[in-house]
């Protein structure tokens, strides 16, 4: 197993009736009070396969007031749930640790107003992360949020997890692009925060209370976001460097050269990219064969297809001159580009596939970022194999260490020197996935005491009696 200390089960939570699960089909239909075996498998299991629970129910609300009803019911029998979304979680945070109801939004998924004077998009939080792009394209907008898991993510898990994601370094973060949030708390009062507004400084802003924390004060139903236009030319390079240090300077390069035009800057070293070559179908080095260490993916987005053109091959060729560059592709058509994305997108799901993984997603200032990969490889040697990429522009590596299978002396060697490192240098020990049940034992690496101890005073405010994603998040010492 993948080896997170998992507390006892919390005694105060009732176990699940016949009568209860009347009750749901009451209020949810037949139909969507799910016990089927085999569904209740794959909610119970992480994307990775490296958590699993054992639920015995999964609930598909369809309203708000669906959701009200059952947590209102849940709150007073003091059962436990587990707030889902398309279960891509990295963290354990999505699936149960022991026999939590699992309740997932996903029928809430229609789009609600689309405003195409502001850009401001309200829908339900079950719709589906690619789902929205391809409605706001059609619009002329873009989601101001992208990432690898699109296809199967949903909005209100984005939302709860504030996922960061390939266009962060444009756009910002959730904690910016969303304007409003419905959320129904344990006890089934909803909050309506949905507003539209960019300005609204009448006291807290207590919707940010939403983003990023889990399902562990309310499930998101309903959220409002604000999309920018989609500018006319995209443009997206391939480039490999020699040496951390030139990827260093070109992402300075990039940000004071390409600036205003500049939507993504992606890396991963040579072991990410023989991992993508190796598990991914179809997957191909858009670059000539030669060994390079690193490879770096550029996008701009602008509204001249001229002057950005100019702009980026004027860049390039810069950047070839002073040796930062040692080889490079400029995608030539839509297939390329995708094929480009293809090779980024895709490492997590290689990894996935090559066995056991440790997952480490952490916020490192950039200049210390690779030391801590190359420690990591020394530290450990044969069989694993040390796998680093991520949003260099953001200071945010994906450290992965696969080995073939999960044993506690690989472990051994990962943490704590992970956390302390990290912490030393005062970084993050997740940057954009959570906390988790991976690291909510872990969390006072990257937060102090107080900070800590208020979070948990909200938690106790809003969901007194901790039925919402228990075990997640905080500390075990703190959370019952
Ligand atoms: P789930 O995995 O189902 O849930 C995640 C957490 O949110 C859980 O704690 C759950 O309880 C809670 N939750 C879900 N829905 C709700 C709701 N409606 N109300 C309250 N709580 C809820 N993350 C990034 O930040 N950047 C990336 O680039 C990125 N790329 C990824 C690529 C791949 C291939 C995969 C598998 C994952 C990636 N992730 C990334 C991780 C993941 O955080 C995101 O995929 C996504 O935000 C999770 O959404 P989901 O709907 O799958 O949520
Ligand atoms: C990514 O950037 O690919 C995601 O955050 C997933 C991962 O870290 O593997
Ligand atoms: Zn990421």
């Amino acid at each position: 197993s993948a080896s997170t200390t998992v507390p006892e089960r919390n005694p105060s939570f009732s176990m699940l009736s016949s009568d209860d699960i009347e009750y749901f089909k009451g209020i949810l239909g037949e139909k969507n009070v799910v016990q089927d075996e085999d569904r209740l498998l794959t909610a119970n299991t992480d994307w990775m396969e490296k958590y699993r629970g054992s639920s015995k129910l999964l609930l598909l609300p369809k309203t708000t007031d669906e959701v009200s009803q059952i947590l209102n019911y849940c709150n007073s029998r003091c059962l436990a749930v587990v707030p889902q979304g398309g279960n891509t979680g990295l963290v354990g945070g999505s699936v149960p640790v022991y026999d939590e109801v699992i309740i997932n939004v996903g029928l809430m998924n229609k789009i609600i107003s689309f405003d195409k004077v502001s850009g401001i998009l309200v829908c339900e939080a079950g719709c589906i992360l690619e789902n929205l792009i391809t409605f706001l394209d059609a619009q002329g907008f873009v989601m101001p949020l992208d990432l690898g898991a699109k296809g199967s993510c949903q909005i209100g898990g984005n939302v709860s997890t504030n996922a960061g994601g390939l266009r962060l370094i444009r756009y910002g973060s959730l904690h910016g692009n969303i304007l409003g949030v419905e959320a129904v708390l344990a006890n089934g009062d909803v909050l309506d925060m949905l507003g539209t507004l960019r300005k609204d400084n009448t006291g807290y802003d207590v919707k940010h209370l939403f983003i990023g924390s889990e399902g562990s004060l309310g499930i998101v139903t309903k959220v409002s976001i604000l999309t920018p236009p989609k500018l006319s030319s995209v443009n997206i390079a391939f480039l490999a460097c020699e040496n951390y240090f030139s990827c260093q300077k070109l992402l300075i390069e990039a940000k004071r050269k390409l600036g205003e035009i500049l939507s993504a800057f992606e890396f991963l070293d040579n072991a990410a990219m023989d991992m993508a070559l190796n598990k991914l179908e179809g997957v191909r080095n858009p670059l000539p064969p030669s060994l390079h260490n690193f490879y770096v993916l550029i996008e701009t987005t602008g509204s001249s297809e001229s002057s950005d053109k100019e702009k980026l091959e004027a860049f390039l060729l810069h950047a070839m001159e002073i040796g930062l560059v040692s080889d490079g592709a400029l995608a030539q058509d839509i297939n390329q580009a995708l094929s480009f994305w293809r090779l980024r997108e895709g490492i997590p799901e290689a990894l996935q596939k090559s066995g056991a993984v440790y997952k480490y997603d952490l916020s490192i200032p950039v200049e210390q970022m690779y030391d801590l990969v190359e420690e990591m490889r020394t530290r450990l040697g044969a069989p694993t194999k040390v796998v680093a990429y991520g949003h260099l522009g953001d200071s945010n590596l994906h450290l992965n260490i696969s080995a073939p299978q999960y044993d506690e002396k690989i472990l051994a060697q990962i943490e704590p020197f992970v956390y302390e490192w990290t912490s030393k240098h005062r970084g993050s020990i997740s940057a954009e996935h959570g906390v988790g049940l991976m690291k909510a034992n872990k969390i006072y690496y990257s937060k102090s005491k107080n900070t800590v101890q208020l979070m948990a005073s909200i938690k106790k405010l809003l969901d007194p009696q901790g039925i919402l994603n228990p075990y997640k998040v905080l500390p075990h010492s703190l959370s019952t």
